[in-house]
């Protein structure tokens, strides 16, 4: 599948908070949770098929770039609607288990007591820092090669691939910036096709290897990690720079000293999944002409879920969108990452990473306070976080 397959109209949407009628907006859009939920339990009616399709039409020279590496997406996970889903999700649960989550948090609070130690250092040095740098951005990728087997390498050029390739998808680049972004996912691909090709061979366990097992081609492996290297890692990036952006802004129920406790930083980082989701919506298309809550559904409309900024419950306090909150039926059992058979796998990994990393940041950096009070954002169809948080020491 080419990412480009799209009606022209859909370019014409700048972002989900627009007021409605302000510009024809190509997407059903559903708010209520117990619709939300409904559209997530009903994957026959309604199909994530389009779940990575390119949310701006791709012009020529952008397809080009992509077409010339042999660039395509093929459905294998996220925007898989057929009966081979199930059996490539177990696979790749396998790498995200609670007990291998769990495991894994002595290694997180090594990797945010390194990252929180730069970041003192930095500030100490030059006076400032910018916290999405030298926290947010590097654990999380660390910590999913590693789950996932593969060679820890790259890094910067993976976080850059990562928002790059965000943008292509889930923005809405006009032509010349499609170039220069197709460039960077072009360049992605082929790093990813050589990943894949020497992973197979490996010694060892990692994803790749099992996914080859499967049954899966080389395009449809290179697919999977297309996504996974993307999802993986950049979407908690974002969670933890706007959950240290609150703080520090003073907009959380709880505070930056809060934050250095356990507890504390736990709560933080539910407060913004729940009010400001680094994945606020996800898209889902109608498979045939169906109905919504007494509303007639044509076949093939697309349809805006928020998942996030509506979970607000009756009493004034965010719904529980912690992983443990999908053992309960119905939305008041958290849509935060999705619900059904296509429900997050990195859940419980991502809420443990946020927690940790804004915890070790709080108790590393107490006299912090914001440099630059209105940093620039990403504010993709389905992304959201401040691009910097940069902090100075306070004034005492
Ligand atoms: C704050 C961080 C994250 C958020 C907010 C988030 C949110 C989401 C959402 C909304 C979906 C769509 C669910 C649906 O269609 O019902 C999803 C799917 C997915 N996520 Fe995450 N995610 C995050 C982090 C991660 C991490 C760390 C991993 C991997 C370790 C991951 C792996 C996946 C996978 C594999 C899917 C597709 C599952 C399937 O289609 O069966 N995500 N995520």
């Amino acid at each position: 599948m080419m990412p480009a397959l799209r009606t022209a109209e859909a370019a014409e949407r700048p972002a989900p908070a627009e007021p409605p009628g302000a510009t024809r907006c190509p997407y059903l859009v559903v708010r209520d949770p117990e619709s939300v939920w409904d559209v997530l339990h009903r994957p026959a009616d309604f199909s994530p098929a389009n779940a990575l399709v390119a949310v701006t039409p791709l012009e020529g020279p952008a397809l080009r770039v992509l077409q010339r590496v042999g660039f395509a997406l093929p459905p294998v996970l996220a925007s898989n609607d057929t009966g081979t889903h199930s059996g490539i999700r177990k696979v790749v649960a396998g790498f995200f288990t609670p007990a291998t989550v769990t495991a894994m948090e002595p290694r997180i609070r090594e990797l945010a007591r390194q990252a929180a130690g730069n970041a003192a250092h930095q500030l100490h040095r030059s006076g400032h820092t910018d916290l999405v740098q030298t926290v947010a951005a590097f654990p999380p990728a660390v910590v999913m090669l590693e789950l996932l087997g593969l060679p820890v390498r790259d890094l910067e050029a993976l976080k850059r691939w990562g928002l790059d390739s965000m943008e292509l998808f889930w923005g809405w680049p006009d032509g010349e910036r499609q170039l220069e972004l197709a460039l960077s996912a072009a360049e992605f691909y082929v790093w990813l096709r050589r990943l894949v090709a020497e992973s197979v061979d490996a010694p060892g366990r990692n994803l790749f290897k099992l996914l080859a097992e499967h049954g899966l081609s080389r395009t449809e492996m290179c697919s999977l990690g297309y996504f996974l290297l993307i999802a993986g890692q950049e979407t908690t990036t974002q969670l933890i720079s706007t959950t240290l952006f609150r703080l520090l802004e003073g907009a959380t129920p709880m505070g930056w000293k809060e934050a250095a406790s356990e507890a504390g930083a736990r709560s933080a980082v539910r407060h913004v999944l729940a009010t400001e989701s680094s994945v606020p919506t996800w898209r889902r298309v109608a498979a045939h002409d169906t109905s919504l809550g007494g509303q007639q559904v044509p076949a093939g409309a697309e349809i805006l879920l928020e998942l996030s900024g509506n979970q607000i419950t009756g009493g004034g306090a965010p719904a529980d969108p912690s992983p443990h909150a999908e053992a309960g039926r119905g939305p008041s059992s958290g849509l935060i990452f999705g619900s059904g058979i296509h429900r997050c796998l990195g859940a419980k990994l991502a809420e443990l990473e946020a927690s940790v990393m804004v915890q070790e940041a709080a108790a590393a950096l107490p006299g912090i306070q914001l440099r630059d009070h209105e940093p620039e954002w990403i504010r993709h169809l389905s992304f959201q976080a401040p691009r910097t948080v940069s902090v100075m020491n306070g004034p005492d």
